[in-house]
């Protein structure tokens, strides 16, 4: 039948051609839509007389799968295109190390107060907290230091604000963790067994000392508390914390206003070829001062002296951090270096634990 040899291959040859979808859809209506070619002859069938429609009809039909199985084939074909396109252009290597994150560390301060909290855990103490701005009473008066004491002067003490005709006793910055003591004592009555690390300040500023530094404040009451258990539960803090077994401590004796009798306690060790260990050589390092709580500090936080007894420490804990992980100067503490940071600095699933130990 007339043309239908020149639509076949009209259309053949443009679907062959047809590079995007878009070409191949206008190919498919120009051809098979409504008013397409193949579509109209088809509907011109009907004017045909039977002989010339017995030739034509087949004829059509066959083009029609024809043409419809060439727009599939290459619709196929296309799809194929972009979805290779697709590959080669979005490839990625997985293989390839994942970018740099910076991220930060546990400053050794947070690192040790963490380590030390989980040692006394163990051994029964929880974690008590005072405010850092303190009452002269908490800090002073409750734990026996007279109001001639060298230790309120204005050379040690930061003392707050008080409006001119305000005759109270001004607040101050907390100068130990001591004060804390009081306050555990009077929220929680007796027995005690807490300790309480923080920041504590005093009007100080060399090689050794900072205007803000970490204590850590222990205290154990109950009917029969002695300094035999201090000293064993100094003792097993060092051996825990220094992660040595064999640890000496010497127990000198010192005055504080808060605890009688008092000591001062040193740790063994030695400084061979400028390295500091623990346990072993003939140096002694003054780590914490100690002492029986004195009954005029049980009375001031609510317990009677006469029923109970028991024992505090306060201890340095950036001079520890110090003597662990082998920092020199305490002003680098504070001086958020981050070259400092990153070099002393811990990560943050170093999570310390007395099963797994405590080194990084
Ligand atoms: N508060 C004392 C200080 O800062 C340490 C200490 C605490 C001493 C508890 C004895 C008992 O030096």
């Amino acid at each position: 039948m007339d043309g239908i040899t020149g639509l076949r291959e009209k259309y053949l040859r443009y679907i062959a051609a047809a590079g995007d979808m878009d070409t191949l859809e206008n190919l498919r209506l120009a051809a098979l839509g409504k008013k397409g070619e193949i579509s109209l002859k088809m509907r011109a069938l009907g004017q045909m007389s039977a002989a010339e429609r017995q030739v034509a009809g087949p004829a059509l039909n066959g083009l029609k799968s024809e043409i419809d199985a060439a727009l599939k084939a290459r619709r196929a074909a296309l799809e194929d295109a972009i979805l290779e396109q697709r590959l080669q252009a979005e490839w990625l290597d997985v293989t390839l190390p994942a970018r740099p994150r910076p991220s930060g560390t546990i400053h050794p301060v947070s690192q040790v107060m963490d380590e030390l909290t989980a040692i006394f855990a163990d051994m029964g103490f929880s974690v008590a907290e005072g405010p850092q701005i303190e009452s002269d009473w908490h800090n002073f008066d409750a734990l026996n230091i007279a109001p001639e004491h060298p230790a309120r002067q204005e050379h040690d003490t930061f003392f707050m604000h008080r409006a001119v005709d305000d005759n109270r006793p001004p607040h101050v910055l907390r100068t130990h963790t001591s004060p804390v003591q009081i306050r555990a004592m009077q929220s929680q009555g007796a027995p005690i067994r807490v300790i309480a690390p923080g920041r504590v300040y005093r009007m100080d500023m060399d090689q050794t000392h900072t205007p803000m530094f970490h204590q850590v404040e222990g205290l154990a009451i109950d009917r029969d508390i002695t300094m035999a258990q201090l000293k064993w539960t100094l003792e097993e803090f060092c051996r825990a914390f220094f992660e040595v077994d064999e640890v000496e401590l010497r127990f000198r004796a010192s005055h504080f206003p808060f605890t009688e009798p008092s000591a001062e306690v040193d740790i063994r060790c030695s400084w061979e070829g400028g390295q500091l260990k623990i346990g072993e050589g003939t140096d002694w390092l003054e780590i914490l001062g100690s002492g029986m709580v004195h009954p005029h500090v049980l009375r001031a936080g609510g317990i009677d002296p006469d029923r109970w007894q028991g024992f505090a420490f306060g201890m340095g804990i950036d001079r520890i951090a110090m003597l662990k992980y082998g920092i020199p100067d305490l002003r680098a503490f504070f001086e958020s270096d981050l070259r400092w940071l990153r070099h002393y600095g811990f990560a943050s699933l170093d999570q310390p634990s007395l099963a797994a130990g405590l080194s990084r």
